[in-house]
Formats: C-alpha cells, sequence, structure tokens
C-alpha cells in the first residue's frame, strides 16, 4: 500500500475541483493510451474493486484519485460494459467521507434482500469496501482500516452509504483491508476473505452487516516478503470434483520484484480454507498485474481482472493525461501439468470481437532472424499472434519500432523458462527497477507449443501453454512498436502463425 500523499478535505467539493481538463477529441488517443484495455479516462487508478455482473451489464469499480495523476485520497471510480471489452466511464460510485478513503472491496447482489436495503421487492447490490482513515494512520494509531458497506437500488447507478458504518471494527490489526465477499449456498450465508497483514481472515454473516470470525489462513504458507492484500476465493469444477481457488496479491514480493497475486487450490467447508503443497503459484508472472479479483454472479464462469501495475514504479509512468490501466479480463480454468494442477488464464473470447482479417502462415521455417513485417498487413500497433508449433526449442520474439526500441518474449530452453525483455523498450528511466528481464517457469509438461501474446500500445500480455503460464508487462516507447521479427537458435519449424489485427475499444 501506497503512503498518504493527500488529505482528504471533502468528497464532493474536491472533485468538482478537480474536474476534467481534457478535450473529448483527444481523450483515449493520446501517446501510450491502451486501446485494448480500460483505463480511465483521466487521472489516477489502481486495483480494480468490486466486480460484478448484473442484468447483462458487467461492473468495473477501480481505486480512482480523480484529483491527480498519483495515488491520493481514494474513491470508487465506476465503469459498465456489456461484453468485458468497450467500457464506458461512469459517475464516481463512492466519495471520500468523515470514516476515511474508500479502499479495495467487492460487491454482491443481494437477491435474497438479507441485508434489508431492498424496499418493495427490489434487489439490493451492495458493495463491501475498507474505509481507511488517513488521520489514524498520520497519528500512528493501528485501528484506522474498517469495513463498511454502500448499496445500490438502480442497478449500480448511484450508491448510497450505510448508516451505521463500519460493519466490521479494526481488532487491532495494522493491515485490515480488502473484504470480497460471496454467498455461501450450502450455510445460506455470505463469506468474506479479508486481508489481515500476513494471512487472510475468513468472516460469515446471514445479513452482510453482522460478522462472525470463522478462521485464518496464510500464516507460513505461501509468499510472504510483503503484506497480503487484496483476497479473492471461489469454487471451480473441474470434472466432476468442485476445487476452491484463494486469490492473494502481495507486495512487495510478486515473482519479479514488487506486486504479484500468487494463489491456492484447496477446499473449503464454509469455515475454513485447507490446501497442501508447497510451491508458491502466481497467476502471471510478469511484473504488472496485481490486485487481481474475479466477478460475482457470472455461475461457472469465472473471469478476472488485474491492476496492469507494480507500485515500484505506478506512481512515476510517463503519462499525463491518466495513469495505469487494467488487464485484459481472463477466463480462469483449471488444469493439470504433470503430478500438479495449476489456474489457467486467457484472454476472455470476446475479444474476438475486436479482430481485423487474420493472416496465417502455415509451415513455417525460423532460422536465426526472420522478419515477419514484410508477410502482414502494416496495421495499427495492437494485435493478437499465436504461434504453435510441435517442438519447443531456444527462441525469440521481437516487436519494435524505427528507433530499434523492442519488446522481446522468449523461451529459454536450458532453464526451462519463459522470459520477457524490457530492457531496451522506450522510456525506462523514470524508476532503475522497470528496464528488466523478467522470467516465468514453464510448468507445461508437453513438447508443443501453443503460444498467444496480446500486444497493445503499451503493454504485452504472454498466455504461454494455453495460458499455464501468463506473463504481463507494460512499456513505453517513442513510437509503436509495429515490426515483428522471430528467431530461434536452432532451425526450428512452425506449424502455424496466426496474426490477427484488433480494433481499438474506443
Ligand atoms: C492494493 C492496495 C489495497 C488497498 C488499495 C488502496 O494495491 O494497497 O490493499 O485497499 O490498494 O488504494
Amino acid at each position: 500500500m501506497p503512503l498518504a500523499k493527500w488529505t482528504f478535505t471533502g468528497g464532493l467539493v474536491l472533485t468538482m475541483l478537480y474536474a476534467g481538463a481534457q478535450s473529448s477529441v483527444t481523450a483515449y488517443k493520446e501517446v501510450f493510451r491502451p486501446q485494448l484495455h480500460f483505463s480511465p479516462r483521466e487521472k489516477w487508478t489502481n486495483d480494480p474493486n468490486g466486480l460484478v455482473y448484473y442484468q447483462g451489464v458487467y461492473h468495473l469499480f477501480f481505486q480512482h484519485f480523480p484529483g491527480d495523476i498519483i495515488w491520493g485520497p481514494m474513491h470508487w471510480g465506476h465503469a459498465v460494459s456489456n461484453d468485458l471489452i468497450h467500457w464506458r466511464q461512469q459517475p464516481i460510485a463512492l466519495y471520500p467521507d468523515s470514516l476515511g478513503y474508500i479502499f479495495s472491496g467487492s460487491v454482491v447482489v443481494d437477491s435474497g434482500n438479507t441485508s434489508g436495503f431492498g424496499k418493495r421487492g427490489q434487489v439490493p447490490m451492495v458493495a463491501i469496501f475498507t474505509h481507511h482513515d488517513p488521520a489514524g494512520e498520520k497519528k500512528g494509531t493501528i485501528d484506522y482500516q474498517s469495513q463498511s458497506l454502500a448499496y445500490s437500488l438502480d442497478r449500480g447507478r448511484t450508491w448510497i452509504k450505510y448508516k451505521n458504518n463500519p460493519v466490521l471494527k479494526n481488532p487491532g490489526i495494522v493491515d485490515f483491508r480488502d473484504p470480497n465477499v460471496m454467498w455461501y449456498k450450502p450455510d445460506k450465508k455470505w463469506v468474506m476473505t479479508l486481508a489481515t497483514k500476513d494471512r487472510v481472515t475468513f468472516y460469515s454473516s446471514v445479513d452482510l452487516k453482522n460478522w462472525t470470525k470463522e478462521s485464518e489462513f496464510g500464516k507460513g504458507q505461501g509468499a510472504h516478503d510483503g503484506v497480503w492484500e487484496c483476497p479473492n476465493l471461489f469454487p471451480m469444477q473441474m470434472g466432476d470434483t468442485v476445487y476452491w481457488v484463494l486469490l492473494v496479491s502481495t507486495n512487495p514480493g510478486g515473482p519479479n520484484g514488487g506486486s504479484g497475486t500468487q494463489y491456492f487450490i484447496g477446499q473449503f467447508d464454509g469455515k475454513k480454507f485447507y490446501t497442501g503443497g508447497s510451491t508458491v503459484k502466481w497467476i502471471d508472472y510478469g511484473p504488472d498485474d496485481y490486485a487481481g479479483i474475479t466477478w460475482n454472479n457470472t455461475g461457472r464462469r469465472k473471469i478476472f481482472l488485474g491492476w496492469m501495475s507494480n507500485w515500484i514504479y505506478a506512481n512515476q509512468v510517463p503519462t499525463t493525461a491518466w495513469r495505469n490501466a487494467m488487464t485484459l479480463p481472463r477466463e480462469l480454468k483449471l488444469a493439470h501439468a504433470g503430478e500438479d494442477t495449476y489456474l489457467s488464464s486467457l484472454p476472455v473470447k470476446e475479444l474476438t470481437g475486436l479482430s481485423g482479417k487474420p493472416v496465417v502462415i502455415n509451415k513455417m521455417q525460423v532460422d536465426t532472424l526472420t522478419d515477419l513485417s514484410g508477410r502482414l498487413p502494416a496495421t495499427g500497433p495492437q494485435y493478437r499472434l499465436e504461434v504453435h508449433a510441435d517442438s519447443l526449442k531456444d527462441f525469440f520474439i521481437s516487436c519494435s519500432n524505427v528507433q530499434g526500441q523492442q519488446m522481446i518474449l522468449g523461451y529459454e530452453k536450458a532453464s526451462n523458462r519463459w522470459y520477457i525483455d524490457r530492457a531496451l523498450s522506450g522510456k525506462t528511466d523514470f524508476n532503475k527497477e522497470f528496464p528488466k528481464k523478467i522470467f516465468a517457469p514453464r510448468v507445461a509438461v508437453t513438447p508443443a507449443l501453443d503460444l498467444t501474446l496480446v500486444m497493445d500500445v503499451s503493454s504485452l500480455e504472454v498466455f504461454a501453454d494455453k495460458g499455464l503460464t501468463v506473463m504481463t508487462a507494460i512499456f513505453f516507447p517513442d513510437s509503436p512498436l509495429t515490426r515483428l521479427r522471430i528467431g530461434s537458435k536452432e532451425p526450428w519449424e512452425i506449424r502455424g502463425l496466426t496474426f490477427t489485427p484488433l480494433r481499438s475499444i474506443w
């Protein structure tokens, strides 16, 4: 969590003072502006919050400071989509108030009106979030984070804070935040997973207002180089078996430094979470996928969205109108590899709605360096590239521009690792940790290659081995990376390569 740099002086007034300086002509067209990913029209964002699907609409709330492009008094921004791809930003959903800033949390659809917020048969949507009191933090108290509610009776358009907030007071734990709530059907109760410093704590409730502590998980398990944040617990089915998946973000201590999101696969009995195994698994090995959670209320389909940045440099990246974006929404599945079970992530199928005419190259011999650019259409900087081969050799794909700046994705056979090298990707000097080569283990045991990468103006997302290993990295080039080359140490045959230009979402 960042240090508080701003003092709250009154939500609405404050936000009106900040009101948009940007013209609608340039919005979403600025240098570095992602064209496939959600980013706020202007100013700061970090974590996705309150992901929920209701009546045909995907809601995305997000940590937002509408006053500047650095972290500040947190609000919940809001955007909606019918297809997870095209987003329409809405008025701010939650403003800071006398209890503090509005930190991360979740939204549930209270179909049974257990909270009693619905009147005359209305179904309330209920937001459960952390109130972070900056004054308490400044004074050095330890109980300045607590959990609160807000509800909407108009399908998420406007939000009313509950008058008896907070509903879960701080028991004396400095890091006590990011409530993620789900309906636990067998016991007809709500279960909250809360980040409590170096572990998560499970609470339950029948009305969302009164919470009982059930158990804790995580002390001594998983990665612990940083504080635990933004948990998310949900069931997933594989064959006839139901597994429970627990996502936990940690900062610092991510797999390539700074922020990262680990996951545990186990069982949950309504009170306690159990898991075996000691290998730490990360949902994304790249540096830029943090605080991700899944959408509530999407049935068996589990769709994940992360914040596409890292606390090491999130406040310094060289954008000016807005700062930071979300990853692509990804569909999660459980998959076996070798003796173990993993989560796989792939871009949601709705992304194909942006596809232009694909170019398919069948059977290609790759030598030390093969320039593909002549064989591909001259399109914008956004595309999807799929590569299939029957064998896997040391190889790399370089995406570069006229200045010679490049993002390199590759596979290293000796260490059986994937990598992304962004050392020479353009502007990198805003933070010394940024220009790096980052690595991810290959967990798949198949001999073949199945690789998808999605390139946007300033991000690269790599889904290797059908999403068993994922890496996300942002970058800031002086001109778009439209040149594409592929190289291998030894001669290598590719079975098929499909290049699909993708239209902008804006
Ligand atoms: C994670 C986080 C959360 C917190 C929020 C504040 O990135 O630190 O734990 O609720 O950001 O903006």
